[in-house]
């Protein structure tokens, strides 16, 4: 048993607190390699951001769950003594999908734990999720569960068509499973094809409604939102000039992330606008340099645009900037 403690973690509890009273969202990052979780770690110490670095079950087997976690309590090492901050840090299992994966990443120093339970029935949902708490809190793991389902493809599991959250279900799921976020369906999928927008189209909007509802019903609980990432016009451009294809990809505004922040949600969690930066700058470096064979020659210039993306994403977007040492404080 790896006791996430011993890695310099903390579980998710204070920083979705200090969220919630603060107006403000706390970003959940996924990375698979080395320089993602470079990037994330000095972007949040530089922003004095708490962050959440999230694992996927393919990120998991891509990168091996071993070296993952290494690589976690490495970035402790590094936020802490190389750049001198103290920035509370998550490693959290992003949409798992069985007690088993959940069981594991508990035992080998994970903070934080995903059950996703939205592919089941309501009841199945329940039992899975509570049983998932009573062995995560014997850690003193936090827990995040899910109601309603996002379209798209959620790891192995893909859904045509998203279900909206029902918020007269959330008071029920949450007391009944002892869970310490949800995560909620509002309009948001993965990937970078979230909404079907024609030229001239209003900017998607999110059903912020549904949020205020839920939002009504348990005050104070903690919302996190999936497939949050806008999908950054920049870099998609970037991309298609130098010889990428994709055509009509759209996020979601970032004005919508800012009032889904300074509502309920307390996490946020981006994926898709890390891999459209590092693909962006790898095949503009490509396209400019064809002769550059040293990895670390565009991995380098990916790594330094994502720094500026995810700091960016932290001040003018999720305002976690300027929160990390005062949470850090309250462990
Ligand atoms: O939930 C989706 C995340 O972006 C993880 O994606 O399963 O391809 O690692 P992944
Ligand atoms: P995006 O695909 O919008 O980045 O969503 C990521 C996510 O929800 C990870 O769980
Ligand atoms: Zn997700």
């Amino acid at each position: 048993m790896v006791n996430y403690k011993d890695l310099g973690l903390v579980n998710s509890r204070n920083m979705f607190k200090k969220a919630i009273d603060g107006g403000f969202a706390i970003p959940g990052y996924n990375f698979n390699n080395m320089e993602q979780i470079q990037a994330i770690i000095r972007a949040c110490a530089e922003t004095d951001s708490p962050v959440i670095l999230q694992v996927s079950k393919g990120a998991r087997e891509y990168a091996n769950q071993t070296l993952l976690r290494h690589m976690a309590c490495g970035a402790v090492e590094m936020a802490r003594k190389d750049l001198g901050s103290n920035i509370p840090i998550v490693l959290h299992l992003d949409h798992g999908d069985s007690f088993e994966i959940c069981k594991s990443c508990i035992e080998t120093g994970f903070s934080s734990v995903m059950i996703d339970g939205s592919a089941h029935s309501f009841e199945d949902n329940i039992a899975l999720t509570k049983k998932v708490v009573e062995f995560a809190h014997d850690h003193d793991v936090t827990v995040e569960g899910e109601l309603g389902v996002l379209a798209g493809i959620e790891d192995e599991v893909s859904h045509e068509k998203s279900h909206y959250t029902k918020p007269e279900e959330v008071e029920e799921f949450v007391s009944r499973t002892g869970v310490d976020s949800l995560a909620i369906s509002i309009g948001t999928s993965h990937g970078a094809y979230k909404f079907k927008v024609k030229p001239g189209d209003p900017q998607p909007k999110l059903r912020l409604d549904i949020l205020e509802e839920v939002k009504k019903r348990i005050p104070g609980f903690p919302i996190v939102l999936h497939g949050a990432s806008s999908v950054l016009p920049e870099y998609v451009d970037i991309i298609n000039q130098f010889g990428g294809k994709m055509d009509n990809a759209v996020g979601v505004p970032e004005d919508e992330i800012r009032k889904a922040a300074a509502s309920a949600v307390c996490k946020v969690n981006i994926d898709s606008d890390g891999r459209l930066v590092m693909t962006a700058i790898i095949r503009k470096v490509f396209a400019e340099k064809p002769a550059e064979f040293d990895p670390r020659k565009y991995l380098g210039p990916a790594r330094a645009e994502l720094i500026k993306m995810i700091s960016r994403k932290n001040k003018e977007v999720l305002g976690s900037a300027g929160h990390g040492a005062e949470i850090f404080a309250m462990e």
